[in-house]
């Protein structure tokens, strides 16, 4: 556990970056620090790691201080990650990877061949190893940070602005990939970045800080955005914060209609405006409207109990029906959700 005690950081020129900011980032879970450019997200994140010394306070990290700690120990057990990875250029990728094992003194073949699977870790082809950071994309790139900063399995990884240098496509599968390590690798994780989206998508608990280095709320990604604390953090939360809500909402208790199904030889003809037509192992197919034997218009899917209500409703979008299909743990309809079905979920989610 990372806990900042009344810290403030008051650079020799006077700006108060940091002022006396009480945080907890529990052991294990990722805690994002999210606000406006010059907020103090960096100053904060660089006195975990003493790369910046704070002026007042205390940062404890296992309730130890880290000011008592000399640096180049306190780093060791503190991966760092920076936006465009900040890889050397001059050595290989297997090299970049071995940094802190070389430091620590690992023999080299031991510290290559833990570069070697951290990189297949990430996600990266080991092939890749034997190129210098030019040779690769900014996404490959952030990835052998990703790798470099785990290299030595620091309990505490710092991430500041990681995957801002690249394309949205790339950022989402870094996100991803990031999420999916963490599920293994249960590291202590601050993590920095000015993306709402990306904050409420990684974070356990989030952080939001106000120009001038102030705590303006810390609490769960659901809570933020159910209970934004005052209007700086409604306003930063965006307009979107209503549909961003219903990512936190279950599509458990949505109520599906099993009656709207058919089979793709069925001649019935049904009073129903929309049925949808399932294959014999019970995959989709399309929504039948009117007579059998027509042209089949598209259909969106969600996994029932899975998924939530954003995706249940871009389901619903995606079809002319209005109708969603919900698909059971092993892909086959389960159902569908009507427009009334949907209407009442979101009546009730609207109502807290
Ligand atoms: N060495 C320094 N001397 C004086 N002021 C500084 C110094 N470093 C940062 N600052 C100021 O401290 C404030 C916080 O900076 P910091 O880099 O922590 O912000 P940030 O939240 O990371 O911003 P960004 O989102 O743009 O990266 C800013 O007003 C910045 O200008
Ligand atoms: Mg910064």
């Amino acid at each position: 556990m990372i806990t900042f005690e009344s810290v403030t950081k008051r650079y020799a020129d006077g700006t108060v970056a940091v002022d006396h900011l009480d945080l907890e980032a529990p052991t294990g879970e990722i805690t994002v620090l999210v606000g406006p450019s010059g907020c103090g997200k960096t100053t904060s994140l660089r006195m975990i790691n003493r790369m910046i010394d704070a002026s007042e306070g205390r940062i404890l990290l296992d309730g130890v201080p880290v000011q008592g700690i000399d640096p180049p120990t306190l780093r060791r057990g503190i991966g760092y990650v920076i936006q465009q990875a900040g890889l050397f250029p001059h050595r290989k990728i297997v090299d970049n990877v071995a940094t802190v094992p070389y430091l620590l003194g690992w023999d080299r073949k031991k510290a290559r061949s833990r570069a070697m699977e951290l990189l297949e870790r990430v996600g990266l082809d080991p092939a890749l190893s034997q190129r210098y950071p030019f040779q690769l994309s900014g996404g490959q790139q952030q990835r052998v940070g990703v790798a470099r900063a785990l290299a030595a399995d620091p309990p505490v990884l710092l991430m500041d602005e990681p995957f801002s240098a690249v394309d949205p496509i790339v950022r989402t599968s870094l996100q991803d990939e990031l999420l999916r390590l963490q599920s293994e690798l249960n590291k202590t994780i601050v993590f920095v970045t000015h993306d709402i989206d990306e904050a409420i998508k990684l974070g356990d608990r989030v952080a939001v800080l106000r120009v001038g280095g102030k705590l303006a709320q810390l609490a769960d990604p659901k809570t933020l955005l159910a209970a934004p604390a005052d209007d700086f953090v409604q306003e930063f939360l965006g307009h979107d914060r209503g549909i961003r809500r219903l990512q936190f909402v279950s599509t458990e208790g949505l109520r599906l209609r099993t009656d709207l199904t058919v089979p793709e030889d069925s001649t019935a003809a049904s009073p129903e405006p929309w049925l949808l037509v399932v294959t014999g192992d019970g995959s989709p197919v399309g929504w039948r409207t009117g007579e059998p034997g027509g042209e089949l218009e598209p259909f969106g899917t969600f996994r029932h109990g899975h998924d939530s209500m954003r995706t249940a409703l871009d389901a619903a979008l995606l079809s002319p029906s209005g109708y969603a299909v919900a698909l059971d743990a092993d892909g086959k309809v389960a159902g569908v959700a009507t427009r009334q079905a949907l209407d009442e979920a979101l009546a009730e989610a609207a109502d807290g």
